[in-house]
């Protein structure tokens, strides 16, 4: 069993330069299946979801190749790809149903294992479901899979959203640009991941209007085209090394990022105190001190995003002073709490609230990373902790954040890889 070890105390600086965002690039994998022919995604993270959604698409009888160097997947989509994503691939990565749009759409058919829960919470599927039965599939759920069927084309409808998720939004968009007449997504999730496919899909020749905003309304076309697309940076990995400066009291400079995108976030460390240049092509984040606590309330883009949650906590448990931190999105999300308190960390949960309340300096332990977020901000208290933190689960990390621990060496931090028999 693999874990990472962290020896805690020194400050990070330096350069990173980011790759593309996980919970993009994964959807844009599943968007080539709307165009027979060979389309080209760049700026591709090298992490473990990837191949897990490489390898669900090699099944479906696509042909995927991925050059790591150049950070490219090129993707050849047949005429008819199969339309079942199977259960071993499905539990391995929940995000695997966002083949759900596309194949309905295309091919009038999808059976796609159902994800079941994960460990940050029971994350329904009812606003793809009703979304795509407005739309006039007939779904169903029958041993484990959701099966979704269309005779014909899908036809458009006007979908109203109970809450702007992600995934929902990305699956009747997907399945919309295929579907006869017009599609209105109200209440519609902005992120930019959203912008990104969006945007790829025009390339691609969808008819799209509202792009960026809460209502998006799409006219359906006959057919697409295959298409080269970059992938948008990702904001989740940009805030984590944001975040680990300002903890570690370093001076990062993140490149290849989109500022804007972490507003709220910047915003955020600049209370704490940090001192934050914007850059043409990223930003710098530095900070002197012991950072201020900061309040947190995760909410849809452009509020706080949930998946910095983790990391935040991890900054305010050593913070000065106490916060508040209030998750909206994801009930589960407060598990990693419990490891933190391993090392030392004072935080009390009530429903969706914590409290806490900042100690001057955490002590090192062995830990268990329970999601890919929860393990990020694992790490970065292990960067402040005294001591050598073990964190066990390393391929929660794996998942989501690519080089990690090379890129934390060239930082200069204490860190690496080894292997264990048990705990
Ligand atoms: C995506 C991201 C995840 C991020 C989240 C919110 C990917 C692979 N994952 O997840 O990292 O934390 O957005 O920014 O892109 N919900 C329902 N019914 C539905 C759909 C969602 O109840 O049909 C609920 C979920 O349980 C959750 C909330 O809505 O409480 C938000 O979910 P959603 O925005 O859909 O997140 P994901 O797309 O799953």
């Amino acid at each position: 069993m693999e874990v990472l070890r962290v020896v805690g105390g020194s400050p990070l600086r330096g350069e990173v330069r980011l790759t593309g965002a996980k919970n993009s690039v994964l959807k844009l994998m599943a968007a080539t299946l709307l165009a027979p022919g060979t389309s080209t995604i760049t700026n591709v993270p090298d992490i473990l979801d990837v191949e897990i959604m490489a390898e669900l698409l090699r099944r479906l009888g696509c042909e995927v190749g991925h050059d790591v160097p150049s950070s490219s997947l090129v993707i050849t989509v047949p005429e008819r790809p199969d339309h079942r994503a199977d259960y071993d691939l499905v539990r391995r990565m929940r995000a695997s149903v966002c083949v759900l749009g596309p194949l309905v759409t295309r091919l009038g058919a999808a059976d796609v294992a159902l994800p079941g829960g994960d460990n940050i919470g029971s994350r329904g599927l009812d606003m793809h479901i009703d979304g795509l039965r407005r739309m006039g599939a007939q779904v169903t759920s029958e041993h484990g899979y959701l099966l979704a069927q269309s005779e014909g084309r899908l036809t458009g409808a006007s979908v109203w959203l109970d809450f702007p998720s992600v995934g929902a939004t990305e699956t009747l968009v997907m399945a919309a640009v295929l579907a006869d007449g017009e599609t209105v997504i109200d209440n519609a999730a902005r992120e930019p991941e959203i912008i990104d496919i969006c945007t790829m899909l025009q390339q691609m020749g969808a008819a799209i209007d509202g792009v960026g905003t809460s209502t998006l309304t799409v006219v359906g076309v006959d057919a697409l085209n295959p298409v080269q697309h970059e992938t948008v940076p990702d904001r989740i990995v940009a805030g984590t090394w944001a975040a680990a400066a300002v903890m570690t009291r370093g001076d990062v400079t993140v490149r290849n990022a989109h500022a804007e995108h972490l507003s709220i976030a910047l915003e955020k460390l600049a209370t704490c105190g940090a001192d934050i240049d914007v850059l043409p092509d990223g930003f710098r984040v530095s900070m002197d001190r012991r950072p201020q606590s900061v309040d947190i309330v995760t909410l849809p883009y452009p509020g706080f995003p949930t998946d910095l949650q983790p990391q935040f906590i991890a900054l305010n448990a050593i913070a000065d002073g106490a916060a508040l931190v209030t998750e909206n999105l994801f009930e589960a999300r407060f598990r990693f709490v419990q490891e933190l308190a391993r090392l030392g960390a004072d935080v009390r949960t009530d429903g969706h609230h914590a409290l806490v309340r900042g100690r001057s300096c955490l002590s090192a332990a062995p830990v268990e990373a329970t999601d890919i977020r929860a393990g990020a901000g694992l790490v970065l208290a292990g960067l402040v902790a005294e001591g050598e933190t073990t964190v066990y689960g390393v391929g929660h990390i794996d998942r989501g954040y690519a080089g990690f621990v090379p890129s934390l060496e060239a930082l200069g931090a204490d860190v690496r890889r080894d292997v264990v028999s048990d705990r």
